[in-house]
């Protein structure tokens, strides 16, 4: 089904937070959209279907036409140091806004997928650029699988779906309104207080304190997942060793 502009539009509250709103049934990309747009700031592009998604180094992210929501949002004049910290707010806000909404309990794997009963069902893609005034663009990317019950043989055992977790449709247009106003609410105080955001991204970030694998650069690292810092980087102890891993991948953890 064609994603209802108007549908959303009613549910969103926070009126003012959004500059513009685009939709297309297809693109190649809603990050390359707006990577190749100017005056992006506080503009959302959602679409129906992506014909060349993408997500974390470099994967393709796959979304069947009209069942689930992949959209992006641009910000522009944002402080650099704040950067890092968008990785535990965004999974904070789509956590909570999901726990609220769809009364669904989410997990956080580091940095930011969100997996219901270990299977993943969003992603997030930040990008930004820094501009020639010392301040960056940034464009963040969400694909939230809503609707679909297909998943190819090669990601069935990992992907899932909200509807095959609560076996029942979700109104695709109510959650992305209910997320952008959880953002518009605090996103001044994550201006203002990003690291008021990190206990809540604690919390639902359930391996802190197992034994994990991180891949990072071709490499596999296992150690004890010690804690999560300032900055949003996953602190592991190996048995040698303290290391600090601003990106990479948990490929598995030990119950
Ligand atoms: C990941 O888990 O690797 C991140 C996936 C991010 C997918 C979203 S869908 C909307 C936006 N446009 C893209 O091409 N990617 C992001």
């Amino acid at each position: 089904m064609k994603f209802n502009l108007k549908k959303f539009s009613s549910y969103l509250t926070q009126k003012g937070f959004l500059q513009a709103i685009e939709y297309f049934e297809e693109t190649d990309s809603t990050n390359t959209y707006l990577k190749n747009s100017v005056n992006i700031d506080k503009k959302l592009v959602i679409v129906d279907y992506q014909t060349a998604g993408r997500g974390r180094f470099e994967r393709k992210w796959f979304s069947q036409r009209g069942e689930n929501l992949t959209f992006s949002v641009g910000f522009e004049n944002f402080e650099v140091a704040l950067i890092p910290k968008l990785n535990f707010f965004f999974p904070a806000i789509i956590a909570q806004t999901i726990e609220e909404y769809l009364s669904l309990p989410v997990e956080i794997k580091w940095p930011n997928d969100l997996l219901s009963s270990g299977k993943k069902f969003c992603g997030i893609l930040i990008e930004n650029s820094i501009e020639s005034n010392g301040l960056a663009k940034l464009i963040v990317g969400i694909g939230i699988n809503c609707n679909q019950t297909d998943f190819p043989e090669e990601i069935s055992k990992r992907a899932t779906s909200l509807k095959l977790i609560l076996n029942e449709e979700v109104e695709r247009e109510i959650l992305l309104a209910k997320l952008i106003d959880n953002v518009a609410e605090y996103w001044n105080r994550f201006l203002s207080n990003a690291m008021g955001f990190l206990p809540i991204y604690k919390s639902k970030c359930l391996s802190i304190g197992k034994e994990i694998s991180v891949l990072y650069k071709d490499q596999i690292f296992t150690g004890v997942f010690l804690d999560v810092s300032v900055d949003g980087e996953l602190i592991l102890k190996t048995k040698t060793e303290k290391l600090i891993f601003n990106s990479g991948e948990i490929t598995t953890i030990k119950e």
